[in-house]
């Protein structure tokens, strides 16, 4: 079995090869020090809110065991627990982890399948915070949604904070009015990028907006545009910026929000123009590609097909042969029939996966440097063992709870999404 953890192991002590985080090498107990491991979005700057469960030190006992260990702890406590536990992995979760997860996903695939389990007593989300905050808002009433690590955050959802979008909404609308246009349609609609805060889903909720993930994000701008003139895109403007554009819109009527600046640093008649604008949010992960990798992919490896995701920067989707979700590059790559070099723009574990998965094919990522999402890479087998023996026990740890005044108007935004029924894959960039 392949394991993440080794690579950057190794890297880090044999200098063989390249890794952008050789702080993780300590393993990630390391980050559970000193940190508040607790946010809307992830895990530093955000308020705690009152009673929340902190992330405290992993107890030794896990921290210390093998993985042949943890394996077979995690199995027995998953076979103790039959139905009354689910576990949920997202598609960039390192290999000791997928390998229990009851369903594996993109992050729209695991809001559905959250949904799926009513009988389950808990739900055991293997990902970051804003999707086990999702899984909340959307399970029923009993059950209880864990994140084994609460400091598995994500740093582009901390990217936008409510009291900003708030104060850029009330900027905006001072612009725009209120009034709709003769054809119904409002001034400005808001959608959220699933990996945001539930207070955001919130935010949406309450103002006739809605949710989208990067699977899914056309349809919702569709749904977005026969409702509203304009749509303010938070927090990651490049899959914001690539979903406009590939709809056609111009750039130049993407002003970008810099929430630190006043009319988030346009003027009046270029936010009255504009078509989206973007909050200047992005992913540190899918930031490091570039269109020089392509470029070089191109040069070694003639015929290679270069899939991204559309959180990385709109000139390396614009040089990519196609972009999509998680799950499109799954099914990418599941349905080519023939031998295929595949250069893949997005998550390391997930890439390795893929080129273990389909040995018929030459699968590598675009990025020679080897950078895990390193708060994905906070889900470490230690964690997903000590929860799941506490549910043995009868103890409920790291619930991730999000309150009804957030959570009922969170609900209407990602039930609006749900019902705009996205294709199960997007189209080429
Ligand atoms: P997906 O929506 O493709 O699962 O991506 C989630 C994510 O966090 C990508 O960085
Ligand atoms: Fe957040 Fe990027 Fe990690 Fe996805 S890959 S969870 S967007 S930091």
């Amino acid at each position: 079995m392949s394991s993440i953890d080794s690579t950057i192991q190794r890297i880090t002590k044999t200098g063989d090869g390249e890794t952008c985080a050789p702080e993780l090498a300590d393993g990630p107990w390391t980050f559970d020090l000193g940190v508040p491991s607790y946010g809307p979005g992830a895990s530093m700057g955000d308020v705690i809110p009152t009673g929340a469960p902190r992330q405290g030190q992993l107890p030794l006992e896990y921290q210390q065991a093998s993985n042949e260990d943890l394996h077979a702890r995690i199995i027995a406590a998953k076979a103790t627990l039959g139905d009354r536990a689910v576990v949920l992995g997202h598609f960039y979760q390192r290999d000791e982890v997928v390998q229990h997860a009851d369903f594996l996903g993109d992050s729209f695939q695991l809001a559905n399948a959250a949904q799926t389990v009513p009988n389950a007593e808990a739900i055991v989300f293997c990902g970051v915070h804003f999707m086990a905050e999702t899984a909340d808002i959307l399970a029923r009433e009993n059950q209880a949604v864990i994140l084994p690590n609460l400091a598995a955050g994500c740093s582009m959802a901390d990217m936008a904070d409510i009291d900003s979008v708030e104060e850029c909404w009330e900027q905006l609308t001072e612009i725009y009015g209120t009034e709709p246009d003769a054809d119904g349609r409002v001034p400005i609609i808001p959608v959220t990028y699933m990996n945001s805060s539930a207070a955001l889903k919130g935010f949406c909720g309450r103002n006739g907006g809605i949710v989208c993930t990067s699977s899914n994000a056309t349809t919702v701008l569709e749904w977005a545009y026969e409702r509203g003139q304009r749509v303010l895109f938070f927090p990651d403007q490049h899959l914001g910026r690539n979903t406009a554009k590939k709809m056609g819109i111009p750039t130049d009527l993407m002003p970008m929000w810099n929430p630190n600046k006043p009319l988030g640093g346009n003027d009046a008649e270029t936010l009255n123009e504009a078509k989206v604008v973007l909050w200047h949010g992005f992913c540190s992960v899918h930031k490091r590609f570039n269109v020089g990798q392509i470029e070089q992919a191109r040069a070694e490896h003639p015929g290679v097909r270069v899939i991204v995701h559309p959180e990385c920067p709109m000139p390396v989707v614009d040089a990519a042969d196609e972009a999509g979700s998680t799950d499109y590059i799954q099914k990418a790559v599941a349905a080519a029939t023939e031998p295929t070099t595949f250069a893949i723009g997005t998550e390391i574990n997930m890439v390795n996966r893929l080129a273990a998965e389909y040995p018929q094919h030459t699968i590598f990522c675009l990025d020679p440097v080897v950078c895990p999402c390193s708060t994905m890479y906070r889900i470490h087998p230690g964690y997903l063992a000590w929860v799941l023996e506490g549910l043995v026990r009868g103890e409920v740890l790291n619930q991730i709870t999000v309150a009804d005044d957030v959570a009922v108007p969170a609900r209407v935004a990602l039930e609006r999404m749900l019902a705009a029924k996205p294709p199960v894959t997007t189209k080429e960039a």
